[in-house]
């Protein structure tokens, strides 16, 4: 098949793990006789520093028209300044809402052969296998802002529309998976949360087959420590999601290692690792890309529809997990080029390690 691909590599490990996710797809591309045309665009700092914009004009009608976009990462020190007048974050957050994709898939697993190089203890983290459903356009990301000499305000609004086309994703794929959803909130405290939990009850009734669990932030940050392998699709807001899914991540072992999907009404997904620009490692090619690569693998089983090509990619990663070479995040030495060269050589060989990549996350949006 023929595809255009926008890659928006950004700043910091963004244009390090970016490089070995295009790597990959191409390896993908000759192994399967596709054609995958690759157009890299700015964004974040990059673009701030190229035309004082973080989301140039270019970029956004490169976005509108591709198959799928392939994000590394934005920002850094550089550009971090309070009293900046633009920041690249905006740019992230303005291209999310240019696409409309509002729902962001954060899978995570417990690879076997990392169960020991996770914080928790090896019989805590065995079996982990959870997918984030988070919400991307609304809530206090894209709320009204106000500031004055010595106070702030950043307003968290949610409609139910807004509530609800997330809830469905996160319901359908639960549906798909274990048939259990947990709904995370702080319905004893904020109204949104009211609306947010009333509003995935009464959508629960359209799901008999799915198993609904309400569960309060605060503890759900503790029961994402002490019982991870409970959970299976967890539908949250904008700001617990961002939150949640980061903690969840270490427990697989890294914050490297995980990818997202971000997902609307259009076939065009965004899709990107993640952690951000990790500037403490930026420029030595060490950066861990797994996270890239798997954010690779969801753009060619969601906007492309290659589910086979996206098991192979996954069967790779967890190929090279399990035998090495690892990245210095996950306790190796290895650096990031030896670690795409690893998965593109797995890729080839065609191997499957079945039990670890089949099919994580179905196919849910649009
Ligand atoms: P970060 O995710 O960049 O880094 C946190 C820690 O994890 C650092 O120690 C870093 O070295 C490590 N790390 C992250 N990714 C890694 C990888 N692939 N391999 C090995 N180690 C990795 O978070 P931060 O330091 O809080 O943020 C830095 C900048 O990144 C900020 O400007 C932030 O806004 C931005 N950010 C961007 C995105 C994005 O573009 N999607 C996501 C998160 C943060
Ligand atoms: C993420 C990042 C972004 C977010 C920032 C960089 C705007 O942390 O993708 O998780 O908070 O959504
Ligand atoms: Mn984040």
């Amino acid at each position: 098949m023929k595809a255009r691909i926008v890659t928006l590599p950004g700043d910091g490990i963004g244009p390090e793990v970016t490089a070995a996710a295009v790597a990959v797809l191409e390896a993908v591309a000759t192994r399967h006789g596709h054609a995958f045309a690759f157009d890299a665009q700015r964004l974040g700092g990059c673009a701030i520093d190229a035309c004082g914009e973080p989301l140039p004009a270019a970029t956004l009608a490169a976005c509108a028209d591709a198959d799928a976009v392939l994000l590394g990462a934005v920002g850094g020190p550089r550009w971090s300044d309070p009293a900046a007048r633009v920041r690249p974050e905006q740019g992230l957050l303005g291209l999310r809402a240019a696409l409309g994709v509002y729902a962001n898939l954060r899978p995570l697993r417990v690879h076997r052969a990392l169960a020991a190089h996770s914080p928790l203890k090896d019989e805590r983290v065995a079996g982990v296998d959870l997918v984030f459903v988070r919400e991307l356009t609304g809530g206090a990301y894209f709320g009204r802002k106000q500031r004055d000499a010595d106070s702030a305000s950043d307003e968290c609004r949610y409609s139910v529309a807004e509530i609800e086309r997330v809830a469905r994703v996160a319901f359908e794929l639960a549906r798909r998976r274990r048939g259990h959803l947990t709904s995370v909130d702080k319905a004893n405290v904020l109204e949104t949360s009211r609306l947010w939990r009333s509003t995935v009850t009464r959508l629960a009734a359209d799901y008999p087959d799915v198993r609904v669990e309400h569960q309060l932030v605060d503890s759900m940050a503790m029961l994402l420590l002490t019982r991870p392998a409970h959970y299976d699709v967890i539908v949250t807001e904008n700001l617990f999601g961002d939150i949640l899914s980061d903690e969840a991540a270490a427990l697989a072992g890294s914050l490297g290692l995980s990818p997202s999907a971000s997902l609307g009404a259009r076939r065009c997904g965004l899709y990107e690792p993640i952690h951000g620009s990790a500037p403490d490692i930026a420029g030595h090619g060490i950066a861990n890309p797994l996270g890239a690569i798997l954010s690779a693998a969801l753009l060619l089983r969601h906007s492309l529809g290659l589910e086979r090509e996206a098991v192979e990619v996954e069967a790779a990663v967890a190929q090279v997990l399990a035998t090495g070479p690892r990245p210095r995040d996950l306790g190796g030495s290895a650096d990031t080029a030896t670690v795409c060269a690893a998965v593109c050589a797995a890729l080839a060989a065609g191997t499957r390690a079945a039990a670890q990549c089949s099919d994580p996350v179905d196919s849910c949006c649009g």
